[in-house]
């Protein structure tokens, strides 16, 4: 059978509010992510994840969806949509976007129909009498809200919600209601997307006496799901955000019959633990823990993405070591998490951050980069919720960072103007120009990855190297071998790895091709650079 494609591609997630703004109003639009799109073919990417682009009041960054079926007139047309999709098509590259299947928003016509007495659309979203049901069901934004259950005057009812009181959750025990989410996800194939992030999924259903989420009634409708895409489709991806433990995302790829992939929560906040605690042990352990999922599946490994750094699934202790040595500042937390960027959780220092993408590039699993990650971009805590990791992208030195034409003041938001990491420093025109850049790094480990498909479909074995900081693994398929090598400590360590089984084989170091010493008897011995890893083609 053909490798799918998800499993060898390289995803970047992009807000479209965030990328380029073509008609010069201060917020970016599908005009001019189309025009970006040959900076993405250059970068290599394989596929586009859109963030909610769909009409809606913005109080969560257009996760509060008025209406299923068009594109925010601050973004463009249905038009401009279609065209986004060919020119990428066009270049070969995929885009998926954002279904919110749980919630609406409250400004949506169904449920502004819903809150009004005798109304055919009242069951469509999940009412009661009183706010003491699901009691085992947690608050997630828990800075903000404090009971999942709000009032509503005109319903004379409360009514659901698991994330903002402005978002109530759509009623999946009615059949309507799940007739209608699959008509919004054809509509929107029918458009050509390849596919979708299927947002909050464990949410779908209630259940007294549980805690309310990844109930099998969930899984039945997202097979349900599946079944239509796989029929109507083919191949197009679902792709799972559950933010649980191990054992609990792994239903969500059923038997191949469910999702194709799933983000890896439990391994991200681990990586950020490994790096500064300099030690292997909580990327191993949390890997060892992670039940293998179909064939035909695939992991999706991040490192940042639009939300905060998620601490949820972490046990108190690990919990709080991430807080103390990431967030010190009140202002960089927010919910259970970090709201940080990945270039300033790293202290802009490049070893790091080259590690740290490094390993999402060569761990098992297809890499989802976040817009601006990719030079090094910085944040703003200084703005409320996780707006300041949702500023502009910074193209150029030039005013608004090239992002926009229109009056500085009437951004969105401003782009990063602090002297450590200012658009005037970190932009996508200087760093094409400068050989040395984070940019040309990026590209070059993006192809170093995309020539070798073992990384999105190999077994992968760990190495027990005696050094702890020292993390090592073996990526195969049938004809390659791929040894790959991290330092995670900050000072040089020496590297001792058994290799036994490759006896006489010889390690090419696979971004500059130097052939280093045959393995012989014994432990093959290494030393690292700070923070270094080496990545060899073993070769008979
Ligand atoms: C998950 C999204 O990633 C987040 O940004 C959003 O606030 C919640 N879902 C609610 O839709």
């Amino acid at each position: 059978m053909a490798v799918p494609w998800y499993k060898d591609a390289v995803f970047y997630e992009v807000p479209v509010k965030a990328f380029y703004d073509a008609d010069g109003d201060g917020i970016g639009d599908l005009k001019g992510l189309a025009e970006k799109l040959d900076y993405l073919q250059r970068l290599k990417i394989d596929c586009l994840w859109l963030l909610p682009f769909y009409p809606s009041p913005m109080r969560d960054s257009g996760y509060d969806i008025s209406d299923f079926y068009n594109v925010s007139p601050s973004y463009g047309t249905l038009e401009d949509f279609d065209r986004l999709v060919r020119a990428a098509h066009e270049r070969k590259i995929r885009i998926i976007s954002d279904l919110v299947l749980n919630h609406t928003s409250d400004q949506n016509a169904w449920f502004e129909s819903a809150r009004k007495p005798g109304s055919s659309k009242r069951d469509w979203y999940v009412w009661s009498d009183t706010d003491q049901k699901y009691k085992g069901a947690r608050v997630m934004f828990n800075d903000t809200e404090k009971s999942n259950w709000t009032w509503d005057p005109a319903a004379k009812a409360y009514y659901w919600h698991r994330f903002f009181s402005h978002q109530p959750d759509l009623n999946y025990d009615n059949p309507e209601v799940r007739a209608e989410m699959l008509k919004v996800a054809r509509f929107w194939l029918d458009r050509g997307i390849d596919g979708f992030r299927l947002d909050a999924v464990p949410f779908l259903f209630e259940r007294e006496g549980t805690s309310c989420e990844n109930l099998p009634e969930t899984h039945r409708f997202l097979k349900e799901l599946r079944a239509m895409v796989d029929r109507e489709y083919g191949d197009r991806l679902l792709l799972a955000e559950a933010n649980q433990l191990p054992d609990d995302v792994r239903p969500y790829f059923g038997d191949g019959d469910e999702c194709h992939m799933a983000f890896h929560f439990p391994l991200m906040p681990r990586i950020f633990m490994a790096i500064k605690k300099e030690e292997r042990k909580p990327i191993v352990d949390v890997l060892r823990d992670t039940p293998p999922i179909p064939d035909s599946c695939q992991w999706g490994l991040f490192l940042r993405n639009h939300d905060e750094l998620t601490l949820e699934m972490m046990p108190p202790d690990d919990c709080e070591y991430m807080l103390r040595e990431y967030a010190r500042e009140p202002r960089m937390r927010v919910n259970v998490g970090i709201r940080r960027r990945l270039a300033p959780l790293m202290d802009f220092n490049r070893a790091q951050i080259e590690l740290l993408v490094s390993l999402i590039m060569s761990l098992r699993g297809s890499p989802v980069l976040y817009y601006g990650d990719e030079i090094g971009m910085g944040d703003n805590i200084y703005i409320g919720d996780r707006s300041g990791v949702r500023t502009p992208m910074q193209w150029s030195p030039d005013r608004n960072a090239g992002f926009s034409r229109a009056d500085p003041e009437s951004l969105y938001t401003q782009p990063i103007m602090n002297p450590v990491c200012s658009f005037q420093a970190i932009n996508v025109e200087s760093q094409e120009r400068v050989a040395s850049s984070l940019l040309h790094w990026m590209k070059r480990i993006i192809d170093v990855r995309r020539l070798h498909p073992t990384f999105g479909r190999g077994t992968m074995e760990f190495l027990d190297a005696a050094n702890p900081r020292i993390l090592a693994y073996l990526r195969e398929d049938a004809e390659r071998h791929i040894l790959v090598i991290a330092n995670l400590s900050r000072y040089a360590q020496p590297v001792e790895v058994q290799l036994g089984r490759f006896r006489g084989w010889t390690p090419v170091e696979m971004f500059g091709h130097a052939r280093f010493p045959p393995i012989g008897e014994g432990t093959y011995s290494l030393s690292l650079a700070p923070f270094g890893f080496l990545w060899f083609r073993l070769e008979r």
